[in-house]
C-alpha cells in the first residue's frame, strides 16, 4: 500500500481538531490540514486562543502548528475545503451527526446532512484517488451510501475507498484517549483495495499505536461497535442512576452499593457513580440513533430496551430537580440557588445536552434567582443555551452568571454542584463558614449519610469520592441524591445537594 503523506479533515470540532493534532504530531512528515465552513472557528484554531478547551491541546497543537522544537510545521486550519480535498490522499470526514428534528425519524434518527455534504463535495472535487474515511459516528449502511455518492458524482477515473475509523475518545481526557487509545478500529471492505486502504491508515496511526491495538473488521461492525459502546456506558449510567432511587427509597447509600458491585470482577468499578444523568452531545444521541436502526428493522424489544436508557436519563435529571424543590419547602420563588458548573462534565468547556441546562431550566420555571459559576463556560454560552427554552428577559431576570463561586454561594438558599469540577471537590474550594454552618443537614431516612454533597456528573469519574465530616471543602459525594436536609430547616438553610 502506498504511503499517506497528506491528510484532510472535513470539520474542525471536538474530534477533528484534537485528533488531527495529535496525528500530525506523531507524523512529522504527513502535512495535515483541518478544515471547516465556520471561520470564526478556523481562526479560533490559527490563534493562541483555541476554540475548545481540552487539557494538554494546547502543547499538542502548538508544537505541530507552530513547528516547536526545531519541527517543521505540518498542521494546517483552512477554510479552503476545495484545496484540502484536492491536495490530500486520505480525508477523515469528521462532521456533526445531530439528531434529525424533522422528517422521517425526527427525534430518534442521526441527520447524515453535513456527512452528505462533504462527501459530495469530494465527489465532485477530487482529481486524484482518495481515502475516504468515515470518523463521524454514523448509522451502519453510511459508508455503502458514500459509496453510491462517489460511484455517481465522482470522476470515471478516480477510485474512492471508503474506510471507517470511528473516534472513541471522551471529551474532557481527549488527549490522553488519543495518546494512548484503547483500541483503533478500522473497518473496510475484505477487497484487495479495501485491505490496501486500512493498511495506509494503520500505517498513520502506527507511529504511536501499537500494532495489536489496531483493529481491522468489516465496515458494519465497525459502524455498529462505536455505537455500541456510547450505548453500553450510557446504559451504565442509567443502571447505577435508576439504582440511587430505589437506595434513597430504602435508606440505602448508592456510593457503598455502587462500591460493593464494583469490586465483582466482572462488573469492575468504573463508571459506575450515580449522577444527575448523562449529558453531552454523544450518548444520547447515539442511543436514539441506535433506537431507530432497531425500529426500522422491526426490532422492537430491542428499540424499546435502549429506549428505557434515556428514559432513565431524563427522569434522573426531573427527580434531581424536584427533590431540590422538596427541600425548599416546595417553592424556589425568589430564592437564591447556586449552581456550580455548567459543563456536561468536568474538564471540558463543552455544554452540549448538559443537565445544567435541563435543571437550571426548571428552577427558572419556579422562579428562582440562578447564580450560576463554572470555571469554563461563558456567560454568553448558558444564556445561548437557556434561551432555546426561555425568554430573554425571562433569563435576565432569574439568571446571573458568576465569575467566582463565593459570590455564587453567598446567601444562597442551596448551593447545586452540577459538574465534578476537581476544584469544587478537592482543589479547594472552601465555603465561607459562616455558610457552611448552615450546611450541617442530616438525612432523616438514613442517620448514616453524613453532610451533603455533590456531584452530578454525567460521566462519573472514578474516584471514590467521600464526604469528609468537619472539613470545609465541599466533597464530592458519589451521590448528590442520597443528601437530603431535613424538612424541618427553615426555608433559607443552604444546602448543598448534589
Ligand atoms: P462539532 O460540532 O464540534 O464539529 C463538527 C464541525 O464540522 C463543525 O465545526 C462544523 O462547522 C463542521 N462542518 C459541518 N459540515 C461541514 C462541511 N460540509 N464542510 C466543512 N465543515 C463542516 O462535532 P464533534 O463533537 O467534533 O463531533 C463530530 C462527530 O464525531 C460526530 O459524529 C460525533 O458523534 C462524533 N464523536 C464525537 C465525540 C465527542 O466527544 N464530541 C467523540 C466521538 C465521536
Amino acid at each position: 500500500a502506498s504511503r499517506v503523506r497528506n491528510i484532510c479533515c472535513i470539520g474542525a470540532g471536538y474530534v477533528g481538531g484534537p485528533t488531527c493534532a495529535v496525528i500530525a504530531a506523531k507524523n512529522p512528515e504527513i502535512q495535515v490540514t483541518v478544515v471547516d465552513l465556520n471561520q470564526t472557528r478556523i481562526d479560533a484554531w490559527r490563534s493562541p486562543s483555541l476554540p475548545i478547551y481540552e487539557p494538554g491541546l494546547q502543547d499538542v497543537v502548538e508544537l505541530a502548528r507552530d513547528g516547536l522544537d526545531g519541527r517543521t510545521p505540518n498542521l494546517h486550519f483552512s477554510t479552503d475545503v476545495e484545496g484540502a480535498i484536492l491536495a490530500a490522499d486520505l480525508i477523515f470526514i469528521s462532521v456533526n451527526t445531530p439528531t434529525k428534528t424533522v422528517g422521517v425519524g425526527a427525534g430518534r434518527a442521526s441527520d447524515l446532512t453535513y456527512v452528505e455534504s462533504a462527501a459530495r463535495q469530494i465527489a465532485e472535487v477530487a482529481t486524484s484517488n482518495k481515502i475516504v474515511v468515515e470518523k463521524s459516528t454514523v448509522p451502519c449502511g453510511t459508508a455503502q451510501s458514500l459509496r453510491d455518492i462517489f460511484s455517481t458524482l465522482g470522476q470515471d477515473n478516480v477510485q474512492f475507498e471508503v474506510l471507517s475509523n470511528p473516534e472513541f475518545l471522551a471529551e474532557g481526557t481527549a488527549i490522553r484517549d488519543l495518546m494512548t487509545p484503547d483500541r483503533i478500529l478500522l473497518g473496510s471492505l475484505r477487497t484487495k483495495t479495501g485491505l490496501e486502504a486500512a493498511n495506509a491508515l494503520a500505517d498513520v496511526y502506527a507511529a504511536w499505536v501499537p500494532p495489536e491495538r489496531i483493529i481491522n473488521v468489516n465496515i458494519g461492525s465497525s459502524e455498529l461497535a462505536k455505537l455500541a459502546a456510547n450505548c453500553m456506558l450510557a446504559q451504565r449510567i442509567s443502571s447505577i442512576n435508576s439504582l440511587s432511587a430505589l437506595c434513597e427509597s430504602e435508606g440505602a447509600d448508592i456510593s457503598e452499593l455502587a462500591y460493593a458491585v464494583g469490586l465483582d470482577e466482572r462488573i469492575g468499578p468504573k463508571f459506575l457513580k450515580a449522577s444527575v444523568g448523562f449529558g453531552g452531545s454523544c450518548f444520547k444521541k447515539d442511543v436514539l440513533n441506535l433506537v431507530y436502526m432497531a425500529e426500522s428493522r422491526h426490532l422492537t424489544e430491542v428499540a424499546n430496551y435502549w429506549r428505557a436508557v434515556v428514559d432513565i436519563n431524563e427522569y434522573q435529571k426531573e427527580r434531581f430537580t424536584k427533590r431540590i424543590i422538596r427541600q425548599l419547602n416546595n417553592t424556589l420563588n425568589q430564592k437564591k440557588i447556586a449552581v456550580l458548573g455548567y459543563a456536561y462534565k468536568k474538564d471540558t468547556g463543552d455544554t452540549r445536552e448538559s443537565a445544567a441546562i435541563t435543571v437550571i431550566g426548571q428552577m427558572i420555571s419556579e422562579n428562582a434567582r440562578v447564580h450560576i459559576y463554572d470555571p469554563k463556560v461563558k456567560e454568553s454560552q448558558i444564556k445561548q443555551d437557556l434561551s432555546a427554552e426561555h425568554r430573554p428577559e425571562t433569563i435576565d431576570r432569574c439568571v446571573t452568571v458568576c465569575n467566582d463561586p463565593y459570590t455564587a454561594c453567598d446567601k444562597a438558599a442551596a448551593v447545586v454542584i452540577l459538574t465534578e469540577w476537581d476544584y469544587f471537590k478537592t482543589d479547594g474550594l472552601i465555603l465561607p463558614p459562616a455558610l457552611f454552618e448552615k450546611l450541617s443537614i442530616k438525612d432523616p431516612e438514613n442517620p448514616r449519610l453524613k453532610r451533603t454533597s455533590t456531584s452530578s456528573s454525567d460521566t462519573p469519574s472514578e474516584g471514590t469520592g467521600s464526604s469528609t465530616e468537619g472539613s470545609q471543602h465541599i466533597k464530592v459525594h458519589d451521590s448528590p441524591l442520597t443528601s437530603p436536609g431535613s424538612p424541618a430547616e427553615p426555608a433559607n438553610a443552604s444546602k448543598v445537594m448534589q
